[in-house]
């Protein structure tokens, strides 16, 4: 969390800081503060100049060279530039556009692997194909399905008339359409790309949009989007650069004349800082997106969909499916930051028991440390015999423990004080130095801090050390929160360069604490009036970096290595809202292992700190599933660990924000996601998180999170919080094996659990922007309450009359306005949740307190048939915890009128049996039921849903069955 602007300031004066994100609202009001932007007209650009093309077995090679005088724009033009296109598989098209000298950074295979190409000739049957004008240089992607409909990518945009538009920030012209040449400069690469006139973009992150999920490409000279990549850490601010960094998008095409669509994918494979903006020249016919890149090269992967499920999955395959989870991940989960000590830890837990609110995995945040730091427990509060006993006693009853890891390692304040990561870490040489080769020093929670460097070569090690030690002190976890890892840090720089440091003043004030009351409340609330707004019923040795010289020496790699970069401020700056890119994070000429600088690998810190944080869990907890969540993200993050929104708000508006935050982490491949429920930064009230406990329960990560200071949130807290939150966790437990079989789905081949409702009605365009209701898989969807004070919500239902939806509670068919809003009644305590005609779901029929109770009860069938009487599934099962996963079981549900079949395929043994089988949609009382050929009489009709239920069965899955009524 944090408010860096103010923090510069509040810093420079002397004065302590307000840990606040409440400051930010106001903060995003005030102007850009960014560096100085150079005032030049990037269409004075020359432009390159296609030649030396050849052909390769799957694509070709050429030079560019600069067409005319070098332009010099923000950096150095770059004269020789290669091309290399190569068709990688019949749907993934690979143009990457790189210095011939190579001195720009790229990521290195060990950080982010690429894909291997498909053996042989693709590019004779790829769907997309690479067309080019050789000079001046432009390239553009078609399909060869349809050479002549609009480019999917277009570079050729010179010709548009010269058209200036608004500048985007104080002195910056460069945005005069007169023609977008490409530019590749040392410290500035820019590239743009037509798109159809308000097209439809969805990803680009992260962000939290105020667009929604389908991103602005503005209107008519507008500038709709300004993505910024520059992972920072704040607390949720709308539309600006955020905790992770993921460049890629889909475009959905819709043709009205056909009533069909495609979908596509662009993915720019480059960490640097940038910014990508989507825009529509004034009185134009085409919309565009626009890379500004202060660094590295153009790495375009395009993906050819063509729906949108297909590209999210064509995605994975470049950056790696999600991980694993284990089964334990999808149980309710409650942390807050001002838990002080484990006697108010054991009280919340024991709360939750007697309010019978199913808790499967209690957290810790900072207040669990020794004077803030990393790998401790407080002596006193959290002593490390009653942690390790009330830990087992956690596990006996199986539930789980996850504390926080933040990612600054405090430095020792003086030769008596021992804190062995900082001395072990030091000796091993795994902290980030500066460019003279001397140790890094930031401040954060602990006061003077270092920072793990990923690249140095004993850095897992010390790392897994680290975490396998924490459990000297009790602290048994079962998982690990990964926290503040942009990074974070509040002073200005090395600030603890060369200085006496143990003399440290924090530079914050804790929330909670005096010139830091928490004392918003969510909109609407009144806390003198009983509406149901207000809290009405509150009841080493070194290998690097010897000396100055040796590290100078050692320097070799992009910015680190080219002497005419400006690491410290790069010429064009791009809209990171903080202003200059050191400002509240490690300084851009930060200098790691290998001579790379933070202005090339900012933005990787929080991958590589969970990819190190996942291979340590392997060593510390074998054989079992990595459990991490983790703020900061790029590209290929969900292959190493799961997310969560960061620091929101206790507002009905970022309850709503919360789904988009979801949805965009399904595309980036993080499909394990979800906000703090309820809200962090405010304090919530009853309504709202009541609200937020219900719709939260449908989105992977299930998380109440609190901020210091602020009222309690526990769904204890409030009879009715109590009671919706039973209700829905209930729900989200039946539904078990069907997330688990979603998110093994997207485990192995990158299919999204949770689904915006266009991703399965791609041909309804009335559904592309809605973002107020989800499904999950295809087969559920929710309309959640998402304003106070209402006691019925509306939504769109998908099919426009033609597809089934029934009430989740009752099994009765909706009556649904095609194409349009349908109103539903949702009291408080309700949330709308539809089942698809056509789906066959199996569920676990006893909800229990925990996952695995749970999953020792008994299975249930909801069948719920399309018009024509069909009905499908598939469940994966296994035993949820092993790494890698052990033996599976498919089981599959094939229904047509009258009847189905039960199969099961796979060497796990699955030991629990069907109990009960539910038939929705059904016209009327059968006279016989017969399962596996075998009349049976324990069933019940009900003629007002049409639903046969069949109870008292026991049938071994192993073995499957046919079912017939009739
Ligand atoms: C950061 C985290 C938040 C945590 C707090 C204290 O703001 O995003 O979740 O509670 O730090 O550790």
């Amino acid at each position: 969390m944090f408010t860096q602007k103010l923090s510069a300031v509040l810093l420079l004066a002397g004065s302590a800081l307000a840990y606040n994100g409440r400051v930010q609202e106001v903060l995003r009001r005030q102007p850009k503060v960014g560096n100085v932007t150079h005032s030049f007209d990037v269409a004075r650009c020359p432009g390159y100049a296609l030649h030396a093309l050849s052909e390769t077995h799957n694509g070709l090679t050429a030079k560019l060279n600069l067409a005319g005088a070098a332009c010099n724009a923000f950096g150095t033009d770059v004269a020789n530039l290669t091309i290399e296109v190569t068709y990688e598989t019949t749907s993934r098209l690979h143009v990457h556009i790189y210095d011939t000298a190579k001195s720009q950074f790229t990521i290195p295979e060990s950080v982010v692997s690429r894909p291997a190409a498909a053996k042989g000739n693709t590019a004779k049957k790829s769907d997309l194909v690479f067309n080019y004008d050789a000079s001046p240089f432009a390239f553009w992607i078609t399909r060869r399905s349809a050479p002549h409909a609009a480019p999917l990518f277009d570079t050729r945009i010179s010709s548009l008339p010269p058209t200036p538009i608004a500048p985007v920030m104080a002195g910056d012209n460069s945005t005069a359409l007169d023609g977008f040449p490409l530019v590749f400069e040392n410290q500035y690469l820019q590239l743009a790309s037509a798109l159809p006139l308000g097209a439809n973009i969805y990803g680009l992150g992260e962000v939290v949009a105020s667009s929604g999920i389908r991103r602005d490409v503005g209107t008519n000279g507008g500038v709709g989007t300004i993505q910024n990549d520059w992972a920072r850490d704040i607390a949720d601010p709308i539309d600006e650069n955020i905790y992770g960094v993921h460049p890629i998008y889909m475009e959905h095409r819709f043709n009205g004349s056909t009533n069909t669509s495609q979908s596509h994918g662009v993915f720019l494979l480059n960490p640097a800082g940038a910014d990508i903006l989507l825009l529509t020249p004034p009185s134009s016919n085409v919309s565009l997106i626009e890379y500004r890149l202060i660094g590295g090269t153009l790495d375009f992967y395009f993906l050819a969909g063509p729906t949108p499920q297909s590209v999210m999955r064509q995605y994975a395959q470049v950056v790696g499916t999600p991980t694993w989870q284990p089964v334990w991940a999808f149980g309710f989960q409650l942390c807050r930051w001002g838990y002080t000590s484990l006697a108010e830890v054991k009280g919340v837990v024991a709360k939750m028991r007697s309010a019978n609110i199913p808790l499967e995995v209690m957290w810790n945040d900072i207040d669990l440390y020794h004077a803030f730091r990393d790998f401790t427990a407080d002596p006193v509060s959290f002593a490390p015999e009653e942690m390790r006993q009330w830990i087992a006693e956690l596990k006996a009853n199986h539930q789980h423990y996850v504390p926080i890891v933040d990612a600054a390692i405090p430095k020792e304040l003086n030769s008596t004080d021992f804190y062995a990561p900082y001395s072990k870490g030091t000796e091993l040489d795994v902290f980030i130095k500066n460019p003279d080769g001397t140790e890094y020093v930031g401040q954060v929670w602990p006061g003077y801090t270092v920072f793990p460097d990923w690249f140095a070569p004993n850095t897992l090690g010390w790392w897994t050390d680290a975490l396998r030690n924490w459990s000297a002190l009790g602290v048994e976890f079962s998982g690990i929160w990964l926290d503040m890892n942009e990074a974070s840090s509040f002073c200005d720089g090395s600030c603890g360069s060369g200085i006496d440091i143990s003399n440290t003043s924090t530079p914050f004030i804790l929330p909670g604490e005096p010139g830091n009351f928490v004392a918003g409340y969510p909109e609407g609330y009144n806390a003198t009036i009983s509406g149901p707004s207000g809290n009405i019923t509150v009841n080493g040795t070194l290998t690097y970096g010897a000396t100055a010289q040796a590290a100078l020496a050692a320097r070799g790699i992009g910015a680190g290595n080219q002497s005419d970069v400006d690491l410290n401020a790069p010429p064009y700056a791009i809209h990171n809202a903080n202003g200059r890119l050191s400002l509240h994070t490690l300084a851009t000429n930060a200098t790691h292992t290998g001579g790379y600088a933070e202005l090339d690998v900012h933005s990787l810190w929080g991958l590589m700190e969970a990819e190190a944080t996942h291979k340590a869990l392997q060593a510390v907890l074998p054989n079992t599933r990595p459990f991490i969540i983790s703020r900061s993200a790029f590209a290929s993050a969900g292959k190493w660990a799961g997310h969560w929104l960061g620091d929101n708000f206790s507002k009905w508006e970022y309850m709503y924000f919360s789904i988009q935050g979801v949805l965009q982490h399904q595309l980036f491949q993080i499909p394990f996601v979800g906000a703090d429920t309820c809200g962090f930064n405010d304090n919530s009230d009853e309504e709202l998180c009541g609200r937020w406990m219900q719709l939260a329960a449908f989105t992977p990560f299930y998380r109440n999170h609190n901020i210091k200071g602020a009222i309690s949130q526990e769904p204890y807290v409030w009879d009715s919080v109590a009671a919706a939150s039973r209700t829905a966790i209930a729900v989200r437990y039946a539904l078990l094996p069907y997330w688990y079989s979603l998110f093994a789905n997207a485990s192995i081949d990158g299919t999204p659990p949770v689904r915006a409702l266009f991703w399965e009605f791609p041909n309804e365009p009335e559904l592309f922007s809605v973002d107020r209701q989800f499904m999950i898989g295809s087969d559920i969807l929710v309309t959640p309450v998402l304003t106070p004070n209402v006691s019925s919500v509306d939504g769109i239902f998908p099919g426009r009359g033609k597809t089934i939806w029934r009430d989740w509670y009752t099994g009765a068919a909706l009556n649904t306005t095609a194409g349009a809003n349908t109103t539903l009644p949702a009291p408080l305590g309700h949330i709308p949740v539809h089942v698809r005609g056509g789906a066959a779901l199996l569920l676990h029929s006893a909800p229990a307190y925990t996952i695995e109770e749970t999953r020792e009860g008994p299975f249930a069938l909801l069948v719920s048939p399309a018009a024509d009487g069909s009905a499908f599934g598939t469940s994966y099962l296994d035993d949820g915890v092993s790494n890698p996963p052990g033996p599976s079981a498919t089981v599959t549900v094939h229904a047509s009128k009258g009847r189905m079949k039960i199969e099961s395929k796979g060497k796990f043994r699955v030991a629990q049996k069907l109990e009960v089988v539910t038939v929705l949609g059904v016209a009327k009382k059968p006279a016989k039921v017969e399962v596996g050929g075998k009349k049976v009489k324990g069933f019940t009709f009900t003629d007002a849903e049409e639903k046969l239920v069949i109870s008292g069965l026991s049938v071994d899955l192993n073995k499957g069955t046919t079912i017939s009524w009739k």
